[in-house]
C-alpha cells in the first residue's frame, strides 16, 4: 500500500513537471541582409544570458523563436509578429531593432495578451503605443540631449544638425536643439535625410557650405553609419576642423577598426561602451563574445537583449509561467538592477529605463579602437517622453 502511493505520488510529481509549460520568446530582428550584425548582436545577448542563468525560469523551459526582419518593414513586422502570437503561441514578444517594427506591432500586444520587450527601437513614443511595451534600450532624446552639454561647455556656438528623417532621427534632432539653443548656441541648420540615404558627399558640402564649427549627427546604427563616418572624413570635414558630435550609434565598436586613426578623439554620448569597467560588464562581455564568436563583432544591441532577458525572467517569476501580460508587466514596473552598463531601473509611468549616459572618445588602446568613457551623465530619464 504505501509502495503504490509512494508510486503515485512519484508520478503525480512527474506529470506535474512534464506539465510546467515551455515559455515560448518570440524574436523580432535583422538577422540577414546589411544589419545583420546588429541581429546577431540581439542573439549573442540572449545566448549569454542564457549561458550564465540557465534556460530554465520558475521550473520553465526557455525556448527562443526568431523571425528575420532584415530592413525596416512595418507591414512585415506586423505579419511576423501576428504569425509568432498566432502561429508559434509565444508567452513574450521582444526584439524590434528599428521604430516603426515596433509601432507596428505594438497594437497587437493587448489583444495577444502578450508582453513586448524591446531590445533596441529607441523613439520616445513607442512606450505609449501600448501599455504592454517595455523597453530597454534607450531613447536617442535620453542619449542626445547630454551632447548639447557637452557642446556648449567646449564653447561650441554654431551647429549643423543632420539627422534620418524617421522617429529616432527626429527625436535626436529636436533634443539636441533644444537643448543647445537652450544653452545659448546656435543651429545654422537642420538637415535630414531619407532613410535610404547612402551618397552622403551632397550632405558633406552642405555641412562645408554651412560654416558651422560643428555638424551633429545620428543616423541608426549599420551599414549607413559607417559610410557617414568615411564620408565625414573623405569629404575634408574633419581637416578643416568641423567638430563631429553624435549619439553613439554612429561610433559602434564593430565600425571602429574600419574607421581607424580617422574616428580617433570622436566624441559621443551613449549608454553602453563594449569597454565599460565594471565586473558586470567584463562577465557579460565573456560571455557575449563566445556567442558571437569574434569578440570585434560586439555591439549595443547585445545589452539590450541581455537586460530585456533579465526583465522577461522577473515577468516569469511573477506571473508563475501564467499568460497575464499585465500582470508582467506591473511586475517589473520600478525593477532596479545593476546592468553591464551600469545601474539601470525601469520607470513606473513610462516603462522606459532610467541608466547612465556616458560621453565617450574614440581612443587607441592596446592595439584596440574603443569608446572610452570619461564622463558620466548619472541616472537619464527620458527627455523626451510625453504622458499620453
Ligand atoms: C530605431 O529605429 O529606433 C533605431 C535603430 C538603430 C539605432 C537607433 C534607433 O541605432
Amino acid at each position: 500500500m504505501k509502495k503504490l502511493v509512494l508510486a503515485s505520488l512519484a508520478l503525480g510529481l512527474m506529470s506535474g513537471a512534464a506539465l510546467a509549460e515551455t515559455i515560448k520568446i518570440g524574436v523580432v530582428g535583422p538577422f540577414s541582409g546589411p544589419a545583420a550584425l546588429q541581429g546577431r548582436n540581439f542573439q549573442a545577448g540572449i545566448d549569454a544570458w542564457l549561458a550564465m542563468n540557465g534556460s530554465t525560469v520558475a521550473g520553465h523551459d526557455i525556448e527562443i523563436v526568431y523571425r528575420d526582419l532584415p530592413a525596416a518593414d512595418p507591414a512585415q513586422s506586423a505579419a511576423l509578429t501576428q504569425d509568432l502570437v498566432v502561429g508559434e503561441g509565444v508567452h513574450y514578444l521582444a526584439g524590434y531593432y528599428y521604430t516603426p517594427d515596433a509601432m507596428a506591432a505594438a497594437p497587437i500586444l493587448e489583444e495577444a495578451n502578450v508582453p513586448m520587450v524591446i531590445f533596441n527601437a529607441a523613439t520616445s513614443a513607442i512606450v505609449n503605443a501600448s501599455p504592454y511595451v517595455v523597453r530597454t534600450s534607450f531613447t536617442t532624446w535620453q542619449t542626445s540631449t547630454p551632447m548639447a552639454t557637452v557642446a556648449r561647455e567646449r564653447g561650441i556656438d554654431k551647429v549643423i544638425t543632420v539627422v534620418t528623417d524617421y522617429g529616432p532621427g527626429v527625436d535626436s534632432e529636436n533634443a539636441f536643439v533644444a537643448g543647445f539653443t537652450g544653452a545659448g548656441g546656435n543651429i545654422v541648420e537642420s538637415i535630414r535625410m531619407p532613410m535610404n540615404t547612402n551618397d552622403f558627399s551632397p550632405i558633406m558640402q552642405r555641412v562645408k557650405d554651412s560654416g558651422a564649427e560643428a555638424v551633429f549627427a545620428f543616423l541608426p546604427a549599420g551599414p549607413a553609419t559607417l559610410g557617414f563616418m568615411q564620408a565625414y572624413v573623405e569629404n575634408g570635414l574633419k581637416d578643416a576642423g568641423v567638430t563631429l558630435l553624435a549619439p553613439g550609434d554612429l561610433t559602434q565598436e564593430p565600425d571602429l577598426a574600419a574607421l581607424g586613426d580617422n574616428a580617433l578623439g570622436v566624441l559621443t554620448t551613449f549608454h553602453y561602451a563594449v569597454s565599460h569597467d565594471s565586473p558586470e560588464n567584463q562577465a557579460f562581455v565573456a560571455a557575449a563574445s563566445k556567442a558571437i564568436g569574434n569578440p570585434a563583432d560586439l555591439s549595443f544591441p547585445a545589452v539590450g537583449a541581455f537586460d530585456g532577458m533579465y526583465v522577461i525572467s522577473k515577468m516569469i517569476e511573477a506571473t508563475g509561467g501564467n499568460q497575464d501580460a499585465k500582470a508582467a508587466v506591473e511586475a517589473v514596473k520600478g525593477l532596479a538592477w545593476t546592468s553591464p552598463r551600469g545601474p539601470v531601473s525601469i520607470n513606473p509611468e513610462n516603462r522606459h529605463l532610467t541608466q547612465n549616459i556616458y560621453l565617450r572618445e574614440v581612443a587607441k588602446v592596446d592595439g584596440h579602437y574603443i569608446n572610452q568613457e570619461i564622463q558620466t551623465f548619472e541616472n537619464q530619464g527620458d527627455p523626451g517622453w510625453k504622458a499620453p
